[in-house]
């Protein structure tokens, strides 16, 4: 299956789909056979991947965004640009509740979400994915009330 990203004109961009593209191929779905790559893209350039890794009790599995986060957030990155999410499905996917939940965390940043299998990319934010969400200000502004 030939891999194209000609839609994606910002070069910093189209270098994180295809990081995601790649880290895609070490998906680990025996299970599903539903393989996502994500990377993650800090402010100041680096670059960190994710892919989803199953489980024979299937709870355990953990999502390919959450894997990029895991992954950026354990060499100490919390500042992100972007996150670029690729699976199989001609339409590209959305990221799970699960997942948009852990994303929203950090703050709003770019999602692009591509395919593998087609050309289609889709270009939102992590607020989009989101709206009205629980977030660490909804802690503090509490803390806030009842000091
Ligand atoms: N999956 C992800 O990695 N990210 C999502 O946002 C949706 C679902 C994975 C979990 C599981 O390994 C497979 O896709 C099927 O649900």
């Amino acid at each position: 299956m030939k891999i194209t990203v000609q839609q994606i004109a910002e070069p910093a961009e189209r270098q994180l789909v295809e990081h995601a593209l790649k880290a895609m191929k070490n998906a680990y779905c025996p299970y599903s056979k539903f393989p996502v790559g994500a990377a993650l893209l800090t402010k100041d350039g680096r670059i960190f991947t994710g892919v989803n890794v199953e489980n024979a009790s299937y709870g355990g599995t953990i999502c390919a965004e959450r894997s990029a986060i895991v992954s950026a957030v354990s060499n100490g990155y919390t500042d992100f640009k972007a996150i670029a999410i690729a699976t199989e499905l001609e339409d590209p996917a959305t990221p799970c509740g699960l997942c948009r939940q852990v994303l929203v965390e950090f703050g709003n940043f770019d999602v692009i979400l591509v395919s593998s299998t087609s050309n289609k990319v889709v270009k939102s934010s992590v607020r989009d994915f989101l709206p009205g969400a629980f977030t660490p200000k909804s802690l503090d502004d509490h803390i806030i009330q009842t000091q």
